[in-house]
């Protein structure tokens, strides 16, 4: 089994547009967008160039914005989840986002993914030298505060974030 992050390809559109099309309209944590994702070439094409740009440490980003890996985990030739590596954090991502963000495609879940893509994305903050990751869940999130504190994830708080869009947000700090 090859497991790997790996940044938007069109090699792997069907795969992409089958996990995509499971998220039937729903946002995509980690999907490099604020809004549900139509699973279309010229959809690939925009996120193509959009995680490009991000990911391209050598260049000024618009104001506001940070550097941000945008990746997919794909198992054997499968795409399987979304990751969303942000390499530091603004005022947003502090309160709200974290550094790592990630969603698991339906038919894939319970079966250990979201454990290795927060893994891999652990092992990128490793690589760009960070010393700490923030990874933050909705309070009732289960199965994501599970995979937070399985990888060693403390707990910082819970706070309201209405305002940013989350009810209940935990906030959790993993030591690298
Ligand atoms: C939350 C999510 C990422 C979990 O992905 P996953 O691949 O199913 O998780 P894993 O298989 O790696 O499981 C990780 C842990 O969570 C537990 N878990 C996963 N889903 C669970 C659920 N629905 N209820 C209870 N526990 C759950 C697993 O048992 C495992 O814990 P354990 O090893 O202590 O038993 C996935 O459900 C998802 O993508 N949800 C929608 C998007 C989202 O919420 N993203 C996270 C935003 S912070």
């Amino acid at each position: 089994m090859t497991i790997e992050l790996i940044s938007p390809t069109t090699d792997f559109f069907d795969s992409w547009a089958e996990a995509v099309a499971e998220f039937d309209g729903d946002h995509i944590d980690g999907s490099g967008t604020q809004a549900p994702v139509t699973p279309d070439r010229a959809t690939l094409d925009a996120l193509i160039e959009k995680a490009r740009m991000l990911a391209d440490t050598s260049a000024e980003l618009p104001e506001g914005a940070v550097y941000n890996d945008l990746y997919w985990l794909v198992d054997d030739g499968e795409v399987v989840a979304f990751l969303s590596f942000r390499h530091t954090l603004n005022e947003w991502l502090r309160e709200a986002g974290g550094h790592i963000g990630y969603a698991v495609r339906p038919s894939r879940r319970r079966q250990g993914y979201a454990t290795a893509a927060l893994a891999l994305g652990l092992e990128r903050a490793r690589e760009i030298g960070l010393d700490r990751v923030l990874v933050t869940c909705d309070d009732d999130n289960v199965g994501s505060y599970r995979t937070i504190e399985n990888a060693g994830g403390v707990l910082q708080d819970v706070s309201d974030q209405t305002e940013r869009g989350h009810a209940l947000l935990r906030r959790y700090w993993i030591t690298l």
